[in-house]
Order: structure tokens, then sequence, then C-alpha cells
């Protein structure tokens, strides 16, 4: 943490839009003209591709970078086993899966020293990384900057800070993320991350399934939701360190560690689609009934992993961001429910319109398939007899991760300290009130 970073970070450019071919060179001349890997590449850099799809999945699907770096990085020592912490990876088999309504407080306050990647705690997931299927569901909380570099090969990671600004190094360059902001690290990309505060706390979606699209649009037509225009991706920036360097992969669920001698984040110029990116959840255009009833919060939707059943979600990330609410005769929070799919809730800053209290920011609800839910009693007894003015709704920004299949805990999460024991009974004393 520094003043200096802040000002980097705030200072930071960057190129804007989804899933665009990008290019960008730190120093001018880096980037081959017309060619992805010239016989010499300019000022001696070495062209390597990263790959994040197959070669030969369609165009539309196909991801893919080149960078143009210091040295390649076939160039390192053997990876060796280290501690996975608190870190866990489907398939999730330590707990029995829970039908259980079950909701957390925040992650307690860690020891000193701890960065972003000894911090992360995984609660449980789905799937199975080996297999590219599924996702997890991890919390942050940490008090150090990184020193070392992590990159992990299973999955995506849809970073969602709560608490404390992060300045994300990356191989592509170098990304600001604040609490309503959320950032994307792809599979496979190298990083580290930079406290901007004391301490940084949040939430993670590690996606071992399709990277995370725009959903499209449908009768919405061709603008809203989550537009491209606002999604950012760093500049080409470089470190030329020499020296130990610590570079941990994630790697079908274990950590791995070797000791480069160099900064593996020297990229000096690169192009393709296979990025970083950040988005500030501020910008999202909620889209939302102006006659009665509500739509499904599908209509929330941020980015979906999609899966091979057209519709069918791997993981959704949707926002519950400020909004006007003008229904008639509709009750207005979200409805009482029963879903197929499981969703994990978070809760970035404020309150949920759903529950009046409990839900704190920085905790989490899980709503595990078929489970029911809904509003608690209290939100329920005044949302049915309120006065429907038109609302806005403006004092909390609540975020899902909405899985296909049901969370699997890990058992440092079945058993935590912060696991609340009486959520079940936000739904107690919801009274009998049929009249014949
Ligand atoms: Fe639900």
């Amino acid at each position: 943490m520094s003043g200096d970073a802040r000002k980097t970070a705030e200072g930071l450019s960057y190129l804007t839009g989804f899933g665009n071919e990008h290019a960008s060179e730190a120093v001018p001349g880096a980037l081959p003209e017309g060619r992805n890997a010239p016989q010499r590449a300019p000022l001696g850099l070495y062209a390597e591709q990263l790959s994040g799809s197959a070669f030969t999945e369609p165009r539309a699907h196909n991801r893919r970078s080149w960078l143009y770096r210091i040295r390649p990085s076939a160039a390192h020592p053997a990876f060796t086993r280290t501690a996975n912490g608190s870190i866990r990876t489907a398939p999730f088999t330590e707990t029995v899966p829970d039908p259980n309504r079950l909701r957390w407080n925040p992650l307690p306050a860690p020891a000193a020293g701890t960065d972003f990647l000894a911090g992360l705690w995984t609660l449980g997931g789905n799937g199975d990384a080996s297999q590219r299927t599924g996702m997890a569901v991890h919390l942050y909380h940490a008090n150090a900057s990184m020193e070392r570099v992590f990159s992990d090969a299973d999955g995506e990671l849809l970073i969602v800070p709560e608490r404390g600004g992060l300045l994300l190094h990356t191989e592509f360059g170098r990304l600001h993320v604040e609490p309503a902001h959320v950032a994307l690290v792809p599979r496979g990309v190298r990083f580290r991350v930079e406290l901007l505060d004391e301490s940084a706390r949040g939430y993670v979606c590690e996606n071992y399934g399709a990277p995370f699209k725009l959903p499209d649009l449908g009768p919405i037509g061709a603008n809203g939701l989550a537009n491209a225009r606002d999604f950012r991706a760093p500049v080409a920036a470089y470190e030329e360190t020499e020296g130990p360097v610590e570079v941990v992969n994630k790697f079908c669920g274990n950590l791995w560690t070797a000791t480069y001698d160099h900064s593996p984040l020297d990229v000096v110029a690169w192009h393709g689609n296979h990025v970083p990116y950040v988005y500030d959840l501020r910008r999202f255009n909620v889209i939302g009934t102006i006659s009665y009833d509500h739509p499904d919060p599908s209509i929330f939707t941020v980015l979906t992993s999609p899966s091979d059943t057209p519709g069918l979600a791997g993981v959704d990330f949707v926002v519950f961001a400020p909004r006007w609410l003008v229904g008639e005769d509709t009750f207005r929070p979200p409805y009482f429910h029963r879903n197929v799919m499981s969703e994990y809730m978070g809760l970035i800053e404020g309150a949920y319109d759903a529950k009046a209290e409990g839900f704190v920011p920085g905790g989490g609800s899980l709503h595990n398939m078929m489970s029911a839910h809904g509003p608690d009693r209290e939100t329920f007894d005044k949302a049915s007899t309120a006065e429907l003015k038109p609302q806005k709704i403006d004092d909390g920004l609540a975020f899902m991760f909405e899985t296909r299949w049901p969370v699997t805990l890990t058992p440092h999460a079945a058993r935590a300290d912060h696991l609340q024991q009486r959520y079940d009974d936000v739904w107690h004393g919801l009274e009998r009130n049929f009249r014949v």
C-alpha cells in the first residue's frame, strides 16, 4: 500500500470495449506490423501466443492473444508443490451437499502480512476444474500487497471487491479496481495484487467453464444491461525486475511454486482478445418493469458463462444495482422462489431489498438448488402494505453468482464460526393469511 500506487492507479489509461481485438505497445515499434511471429520480433522481444480457447473453436468463441516479451514464458525452472492454504477446487467432495439455506458474516481479519493469494478462502463450488466445468466461490481478506505473481490454469477469476482498492499488475498491463467495480483475469494470465488501502476484502468467482461473455439481449435490442463500451482493458506496461521472483501457479486444484530469475510481467506489447478487464457496476443499465410484476433476476445479468445447453449458464454474474421500482399492483421485492439453479449472493454495500437485516456487506448467502427462499417476514409485511408510488432503490449493491449445479461447501465454510446459526428464522412468523 502506498500513495504512489494510488496515484498510479488513478492515472491509468485504458482500451475500451468488450471482446475487442485490442493492440497495445508500451514502447513504440514493439508490436510487429502485419504478422504475429516475424523471424525476429521488434526490439529483440520474444513472440508468444496465449490461447484461451482451442485453436479450432468457432471465430465468435475464439480467444487468444499474442504477447511480445523480454523473455518467453517457457524460461522458468520446475514448479514444486506448495501449500494450498484455504483454497479448494472442484470436484468438492469433502462435505455432503447441503439443502439448507445458509448465510455467512464477513470473513474475519487475517493475520498481518496476508496477501491476496494467502487471503483467498474457498466457500465451495461445483463441477470439475480438470473437465473445465463448473465454478468456485471464494472470498478474500488481505492486508498486504503481493510480492509474488499468481496465475490460475483452472479458470478465469472474476474479482468483486467489497472493501479496499486494488491495483492489478498483469502481463497485459495494470488495472485499477475499487468496490463497485469488478475485474476479470483470464485463465492462465499472470498477475499480482497491490493493495491501495490498509486492507482489502471481497469475493471471487472462479469460472472453470466457458469464458464469461455479455448476455444476448433478444427483444431488449441493441443496447442495455452492461454496455460493451464500458469494459476497459489495460494498456501494455512491463516490469524489468531481475532477481528472484516467486511465481505461483494453480493447476488442477493445487498450488505450485517456482522461483524465476526475472519478473514474468515483462510483456512490452500485445494484441488479441484474451485480455483482463475491469467494469464499473454503476454503469449497468438496469431494465425492469414499467407495468406490473417484475422480470426474473436474469434481467440483471452482467456476464454469463454459457454451457452446451442454450440458455443454461455454467454461471451468471448478476447485479442488483440502484433502480426505480414503478410496478403497479406488484409485490416489488424479489419474489418467493425455488430454483433449479443455485444462488450465491454477496453484498458490496448498503442493504438488499429482500432482507431487512442480517445480510451485511462482505457476508453472503447460499440458496442451493430447489431450496425455498425469498423476502424475510419483515420485508414481506412492509412490501405487502406499502403505497405503490415510484420508489428509488439506491442504498445497496448486491450481486449473485447463479450456477447450474448445487454448490458443495468446503469443510472450513461448513464449520466456520462466521456461519450464521439461525438463518431460517428470517422466514419464521410468515402468518397464515388464507381466508375463504
Ligand atoms: Fe432466487
